[in-house]
């Protein structure tokens, strides 16, 4: 079907505070389009139901992150007069159409989804594989498809999730009739934000490894964990030529820094290319890099501090931000699930069409 209205759905699981990684990979994203004027509707969700599938023994984590991520969210500039912020369990309409789709999706289509491979050999669940997670891809395309989302601004390892949203689209549509929308992905802008490496260099930012930098980190600890990064183990005297490859504090600066940056801290590079030049070349030293970057992060991450500090104080608020964007979700959902319903020719009790037809059938001659 053809949208009528441009509508941003996208969403975290709450499994701990949300960081760096996910702020260049999406959150950044979320509130310049927040900000665009373009959107009809958006949505952004706490995924919570989605984390259960992997955290089912620990509610409790759950329960104390939905604040966390919505305390994140206010702190990056997502505006709740511009953007429902909802709770995901408290939309029963995404569990039941979850479960229509569930017929249009074999168990091998499943298997092959690469980012769910990755995460079952991290998890490696004893016991088997959770049904309720092996099946999250389909509930996400339900999130997405609910609110009729056209576009879905996410990081790369997302990327299944929407393939299969829109082949659960193309089926749905061809079989029960054109209800759904088909939404488009919108990745980061380059590769250094696409997957921020954690401050050891290793891999990926994330909490179990131990190498995040949390949104909400004071600046005591964002200038520990700068100082301790991963840079180039080659590069033992400032006179040695340098290897951005792998340098984590390049990286970061691809992600974070703008031309501006130099003129307001160092002032003696025009960009980041010169920089990079003369690292290359020999005779810059790490510590005059990382000082930088430090600068870089501080003049993005301070004014998020201080907005979560305030938020903080404003938890009933906060409370009821979560109650509002949850109920005009639902609002929108159960749209939705009533046409779904119909084209499923399962509305037997909306009007008296069903009755009459049955009446007809079994009516004596
Ligand atoms: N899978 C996403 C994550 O791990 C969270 C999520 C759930 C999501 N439903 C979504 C993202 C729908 C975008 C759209 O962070």
């Amino acid at each position: 079907m053809e949208p009528k209205e441009k509508i941003i759905l996208t969403g975290d699981r709450p499994t701990g505070k949300l960081h760096i990684g996910h702020y260049v990979g999406s959150l950044r994203r979320r509130v310049e389009l927040q900000n665009s004027g373009e959107y009809d509707k958006i949505f952004i969700m706490i995924a919570d139901a989605q984390a259960l599938t992997d955290n089912f023994d620990n509610p409790d984590k759950v329960r104390q992150n939905i604040i966390e991520v919505a305390l994140d969210y206010l702190s990056v500039g997502i505006d709740p007069e511009k953007t429902h912020i909802f709770v995901q369990s408290a939309v029963p309409e995404l569990t039941e159409l979850s479960f229509y789709y569930m017929n249009l999706v074999s168990v091998q289509r499943l298997q092959r989804n690469p980012t769910v491979k990755t995460e079952l050999e991290m998890r490696k669940f004893d016991g088997g594989t959770p049904t309720g997670f092996f099946c999250y891809p389909i509930s996400q395309a339900a999130d997405i498809t609910l609110f009729k989302a056209t576009t879905v601004p996410v990081g790369e390892d997302q990327k299944p999730m929407l393939e299969l949203t829109n082949e659960i689209v193309r089926r749905f549509n061809h079989i029960y009739g054109d209800v759904l929308i088909e939404p488009q992905i919108l990745l980061p802008g380059n590769q250094a934000c696409m997957r921020l490496p954690g401050t050891d260099g290793k891999s990926k930012m994330s909490k179990s490894l131990g190498n995040c930098i949390y949104l909400s980190d004071s600046a005591k600890e964002l200038k520990k964990k700068v100082n301790s990064m991963f840079t180039d183990p080659l590069h033992l005297r400032i006179e040695d030529p340098g290897h951005l490859e792998g340098n984590t504090v390049f990286t970061y600066l691809d992600a974070f820094c703008e031309d501006a940056d130099f003129e307001q801290f160092l002032s003696e590079y025009k960009n980041l290319d010169e920089l990079k030049a003369h690292y290359t070349r020999g005779g810059l030293g790490d510590g005059t890099c990382k000082k930088f970057l430090l600068n870089v992060l501080n003049s993005r991450f301070e004014p998020i501090r201080e907005r979560r500090a305030m938020w903080e104080q404003r938890i009933p608020e906060v409370y009821e931000i979560l109650k509002q964007g949850t109920e005009a979700a639902r609002e929108q959902g159960r749209k939705t699930l009533d046409e779904v319903r119909h084209a499923m020719r399962i509305d037997y009790f909306e009007g008296s069409s069903f009755v009459e037809e049955q009446d007809q059938r079994f009516a004596k001659k």
